[in-house]
């Protein structure tokens, strides 16, 4: 008999087919729209996919914010929502979750991520101060500036570089940090703001031994570490994977040891958590607990909803525990990686190695005819939507913004288009009609021209610039 040419999944790696443990009992429908339509659109859209109408996109990889399927457990809890205004008992369960999965004692609910970014920000930085971490994020930072802080970025000099193969290249550099404490004193530094995954640096994990050794560090100088645990547990899965002595760790021990060599950590629970919207700071330290409980209430709401209502808090503290789950997890980050290894076969440039949330295309390998002060990962993210209506996110210098104290652009290295990839939404299908358009946007780099910005607002200008052919 003939080797078979059609493989199973499984088969290409040599390995059995496993499929995510899940099955769909609802669906949504979604249409294609033709070229000319999609040349409207994004004409009217000002070559910003943060502009376009949601009925105008085929296959939407804009974030992987919020925009998660919800299980029918979650669902259920909705409809137990305790809308009291005061000591919701959604709240006790969401806090109860915290605490159990990421080890913190202290919990405050905010409406989102930002939320609980601003009351960190506020309760932690002292103007004048330098706030260390692993690559910048864009509400993370700007929050950090208008407390007074100044972000410098201590990542390891490997995620800078999108082809480096390193495997936690989320990692701090030690030196780095060492070098910015000998220099600016302790006493300057607020604390160390760092993130698993790295998104900016496309989803990049910081590993187990390096968040130990940055503990040690802190505790020689009396600094505060205070992590972004928006994807700890798709970081957690890449330890799993990639680091010596943690194959039979659960994904649940590993967040918890992690979270263990921090101070406290803020979270965007509209990630890992599988919700469309929440959010919460956890701490350790009872004296900043009290602080933020008293800011919580001024900024997002009472500290027993923090700007959620009772059934979102149900739906997140069901969530929490299903994100922790082995099996959800692999299903998630395999995911992103299919679409991955599709295109890196095809030879097509993207951000290696794969990280957890999303595929992050190199937007200077696709054109490097376009200077950067023409957004070659906007354009790419506009070609992207014009050729199938795939809808992508431009993390390059429109994302980087401008220099506050000289106001010129920022001009990162990284120079990337990102496709986020939802949790439970999309189908091994939909990731080949995505790789399919990639590699014809690819194929049709030579032709593609630059673009000028015609209008841009002062703060996180990406979400609301406009753009016109150069
Ligand atoms: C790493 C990271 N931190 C913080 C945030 C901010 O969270 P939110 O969008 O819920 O305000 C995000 C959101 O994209 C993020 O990716």
């Amino acid at each position: 008999m003939s080797e078979p040419s059609y493989k199973t999944m499984g088969q290409q790696f040599g390995r059995r087919s496993w499929a995510e443990p899940w099955k769909i009992k609802m669906i949504e429908p979604i249409h294609m729209t033709t070229r000319a339509e999609r040349e409207r659109a994004i004409v009217d859209a000002g070559y910003n996919t943060f502009l376009l109408r949601s009925e105008d996109v085929y296959i939407d990889l804009l974030t992987d914010s919020g925009t998660s399927a919800m299980s029918d457990r979650q669902w259920a809890g909705i409809m137990l929502g305790d809308e009291a205004y005061a000591g919701s008992r959604n709240f006790y369960h969401l806090e109860e979750a915290v605490r159990t999965f990421y080890g913190y004692k202290h919990v405050v609910p905010t409406h989102q991520g930002r939320g609980a970014e601003h009351l960190i920000s506020q309760a932690e930085i002292r103007a004048g101060q330098f706030v260390p971490g692993n690559m910048y994020f864009t509400t993370t930072r700007l929050h950090q500036e208008l407390a007074g802080g100044t972000f410098v970025d201590v990542i390891i000099d490997e995620a800078h570089d999108p082809q480096n193969q390193h495997p936690f290249k989320g990692d701090v550099d030690l030196e780095k940090l060492q070098r910015l404490i000998d220099e600016k004193g302790a006493e300057n530094i607020a604390y160390v703001s760092l993130a698993g995954t790295v998104n900016m640096a496309g989803g990049q994990p910081v590993s187990m031994a390096n968040v130990k050794a940055l503990r040690a560090l802190c505790d020689r100088h009396g600094i505060k570490i205070y992590l972004d645990a928006t994807r700890l547990a798709e970081n957690a899965y890449f330890i799993q994977l990639r680091e010596d002595g943690y194959a039979q760790k659960s994904i649940a021990e590993i967040v918890l040891e992690f979270c263990s060599y921090t101070d406290g950590a803020w979270m965007s629970a509209k990630k890992d958590h599988l919700v469309n919207i929440g959010g919460w700071l956890a701490v350790n330290d009872a004296d900043l607990f009290d602080r933020l409980r008293n800011l919580v209430v001024v900024y997002e709401g009472l500290h027993t909803y923090g700007g959620m209502a009772g059934r979102d808090m149900e739906a997140l503290a069901i969530g929490i525990a299903e994100s922790m789950d082995d099996a959800h997890i692999r299903a998630r980050v395999e995911q992103v990686r299919y679409l991955g290894t599709l295109l890196l076969d095809w030879e097509v440039p993207i951000v290696e190695p794969v990280g957890g949330h999303a595929i992050f295309l190199d937007a200077k390998a696709f054109y490097p005819h376009i200077p950067q002060d023409q957004f070659p990962a906007q354009v790419l993210t506009a070609e992207l939507y014009l050729d199938s209506g795939i809808r992508g996110m431009e993390r390059g210098v429109v994302s980087a913004g401008r220099d506050p104290k000289t106001g010129d652009h920022r001009y990162p290295k990284l120079e990337l288009t990102r496709l986020a990839i939802p949790r439970r939404v999309y189908t091994q299908a939909h990731m080949d009609v995505v790789a399919e358009s990639i590699k014809e946007v690819y194929e049709q780099r030579e032709k593609t021209r630059g673009l000028k910005m015609v209008y841009e607002p002062a703060q996180l200008r990406f979400f609301q610039a406009r753009f016109e052919p150069a």
